[in-house]
């Protein structure tokens, strides 16, 4: 809140009437006066009081001189600033010359009007506030303009400090890099090394597995020579053993050249029934051996799509495998292919009727080499790998792999692939 003061107006005159004359005047017109006989008497008041806004001086006044006086407040540095008004009377012009030349602000000749000595003070006073008024600003103005000085001067420190610390980060990230390349050389080496032996080991695995495989296909189809039942039952069995380590090696190899980005898939147009027709006759027989019933549904919208056909039957024949294995004796197995023609997508559902899987399982399923602890599957081989790469080779068609399951119940496997027939 601004507290409004009276503007404070000091009277140095010998005559009494004038004093009184002023005074009554001033203080109708919201003025605070002092009043003073002589000059030595007003040099004390201007001493005591502050903020004296103007002086009326007689020139006259006996004792001090009025120049004196004059030059007196001059000199002082509390009171150089207070404002003169002369008062003259008619015939004293060479005073208001004097005056003038002694720096007063203005004069009034006796008789004066109310009306002249209201004019000239409002005048003089308006002019002092002015004055004060831009010297207050000005002061601010100095005082921002340190401020903003100070501020510049403050951000110039922290911009040379964040200067210094880039030099450092950027010495540090060229020598991060140099030891980064290094590693990446080492890893690159590292990474070939491994495919290398990889791709040997696939050979060498590859190529006694495929003779057992075959010799003992043909030893089953009796080309050498007839055999005993205990022989047919071994022969099996190194057949079954055969195929499991087949796989196996396979699997392995799929992952690997998956995570070296070495899998190529060859897209062209699939026939979704022949697909479904050749993985479901991989499952023929195991599923009979366990009395299975298998079912198959493919929407009549969904003949052709776009994708790696070899890549498509090695996921619907890892879903199958897994629903037969999963299932028991006397249960059912479904494949299921629905076409959703709005978002482009096809769905390839296997369901079954096995031992499900619980909700904790559910988050360790797509992990590399896990088989959920189950009596089942412990019961069966298996790697651990098929969901993996049926995760990711749906992935690498822009797919994905979808799971509902009820432990006791069943399962449902959704591949959903993008669905585009050219
Ligand atoms: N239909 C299913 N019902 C119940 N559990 C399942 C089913 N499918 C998969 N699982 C669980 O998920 C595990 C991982 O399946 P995944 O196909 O990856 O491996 P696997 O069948 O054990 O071995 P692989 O497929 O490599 O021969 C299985 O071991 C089994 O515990
Ligand atoms: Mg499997």
């Amino acid at each position: 809140m601004k507290i409004e003061t009276k503007p404070k107006i000091l009277v140095v005159d010998n005559k009494i009437d004038t004093r009184d004359f002023i005074k009554k005047i001033l203080e109708k017109n919201h003025y605070e006066v002092l009043i003073s006989s002589s000059g030595e008497d007003a040099l004390t008041i201007l001493e005591c009081s502050d903020q004296i806004a103007l002086i009326l001086l007689n020139v006259m006044t006996p004792g001090l001189d009025g120049f004196e006086f004059m030059s007196i407040l001059k000199h002082s540095p509390k009171m150089k600033q207070a404002k003169v008004i002369v008062l003259t009377a008619v015939g004293e012009e060479q005073i208001i010359v004097k005056a003038s030349e002694a720096g007063v602000a203005d004069y009034l000749c006796k008789p004066f009007t109310k009306w002249e000595l209201l004019a000239r003070v409002k005048n003089q006073v308006m002019l002092r506030q002015t004055k004060n008024e831009l010297e207050y600003c000005n002061r601010k103005n100095i005082k921002l303009h340190q401020k903003a000085r100070q501020e510049i001067i403050e951000c110039k420190r922290i911009t040379s400090k964040l200067e210094e610390k880039r030099e450092i980060l950027t010495h540090q990230v060229v020598e991060l890099t140099a030891d980064l390349k290094v590693a990446n050389k080492e890893l690159a080496q590292t990474a070939r090394l491994k495919d290398g032996f990889l791709a040997s080991m696939s050979h060498e695995l590859r190529t006694p597995l495929n003779a057992i495989l075959g010799i003992s296909e043909g030893m089953l189809e009796e080309i050498g020579g007839p055999l005993t039942d205990k022989q047919r039952k071994s022969l099996i069995s190194i057949e079954e053993s055969g195929r499991q380590l087949l796989s196996l090696v396979n699997n392995i190899l799929d992952v690997s050249r998956i995570e070296a980005g070495k899998m190529y898939l060859d897209i062209g147009p699939v026939f979704v029934e022949s697909v479904c027709q050749s993985s479901l006759r991989l499952i023929k027989q195991p599923a009979q051996k366990k009395q299975i019933k298998v079912f198959s549904h493919v929407d009549n919208i969904a003949n052709i799509v776009q994708a790696d056909n070899r890549r498509l039957k090695q996921i619907l024949s890892n879903m199958l495998s897994n629903a037969v294995k999963f299932t028991p004796e006397n249960g059912k197995i479904g494949l299921e292919i629905v076409g959703d023609p709005e978002k482009r997508m096809i769905h390839f559902t296997v369901w079954d009727t096995g031992i499900g899987i619980s909700l904790e399982q559910l988050s360790q399923l797509f992990k590399p080499f896990v088989q959920l602890d189950s009596r089942l599957s412990r019961e069966y081989s298996g790697t651990g790998l098929g969901l993996v790469l049926t995760q990711r080779i749906a992935e690498m068609h822009g797919g994905s792999v979808s799971v509902e399951s009820k432990v006791g119940q069943g399962s449902r496997f959704t591949v959903s692939l993008p669905w585009h027939e050219e």
